[in-house]
């Protein structure tokens, strides 16, 4: 599969990359900065570009089979508009190069799943993740109805720990205190979900 990957320099997005040379794809990443792609420069084709500008992302998209994206903002608390600049950018892209499948990490707890959070999640999501909320709240609904064929991912709180492969990934799941997961079992689900049809046109709540 031919994958063009936003926010491959980020941690979720390295193990994506990685994850998808090792199984075989080919993969171009999109990036603002191609030194942060480190050992992953020379297995990928990178194109130097900024997510949030629909040029970029429809020169970028030709000729890929999926968009995946795990943009992010890294540690910072304020949205600055990325969710929603960059999912508009990605749907046009996709939409004038017939790309049609999209899968677009976001997090639990944003629209509708925050009513399915526990009261810790609650506090942090309305307080802390507020902006970054927000704006990912409106991303992810321009997605749902972009007619495209989309996934999205709503993890829990991230961690760094390894890959378990034994997470749990539903339309629903039953939340309690704070729980987390691996960036490395979220990009395997990503990659998972980019080949296969199981997630097509459904939101993904995924935790350990
Ligand atoms: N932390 C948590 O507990 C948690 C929980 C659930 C979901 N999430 C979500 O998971 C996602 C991934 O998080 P992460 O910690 O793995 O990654 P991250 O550190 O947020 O990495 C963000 C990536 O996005 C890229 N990026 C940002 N703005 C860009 C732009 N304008 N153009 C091109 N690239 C851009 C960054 O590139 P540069 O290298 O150039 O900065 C980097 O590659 C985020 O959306 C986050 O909100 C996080």
């Amino acid at each position: 599969m031919k994958l063009l990957v936003l926010g491959a320099t980020g941690p979720t997005g390295r193990h994506l990359v990685d994850l998808a040379l090792r199984s075989g794809d080919s993969v171009t990443a999109l990036v603002r900065n191609p030194a942060g792609l480190g050992d992953l420069a020379d297995r990928v084709t990178p194109i130097t570009a900024d997510a949030t500008s629909p040029r970029d992302v429809s020169a970028a998209a030709a000729g890929h089979d999926a968009i995946v994206s795990a943009l992010g903002r890294g540690n910072s608390v304020r949205a600055d508009g990325l969710f929603t600049r960059a999912s508009a950018a990605a749907i046009g892209a996709a939409r004038e190069a017939g790309v049609s499948r999209l899968v677009w990490l976001s997090s639990f707890g944003v629209g509708h799943t925050y009513d399915w959070s526990s009261t810790p999640q609650k506090l942090i999501y309305s307080t802390l993740l507020r902006s970054l909320y927000a704006d990912k709240a409106i991303a992810d609904e321009s997605i749902r109805s972009s007619g495209l064929d989309w996934t999205i991912v709503l993890p829990t709180r991230l961690t760094h720990g390894p890959a378990k492969g034994t997470y749990h990934a539903d339309d629903r799941l039953p939340m309690k205190g704070n729980p987390s997961i691996s960036r490395a079992d979220v990009a395997a689900f990503m990659h998972g979900a980019a080949h296969g049809g199981e997630w097509s046109r459904r939101s993904a709540v995924i935790s350990d």
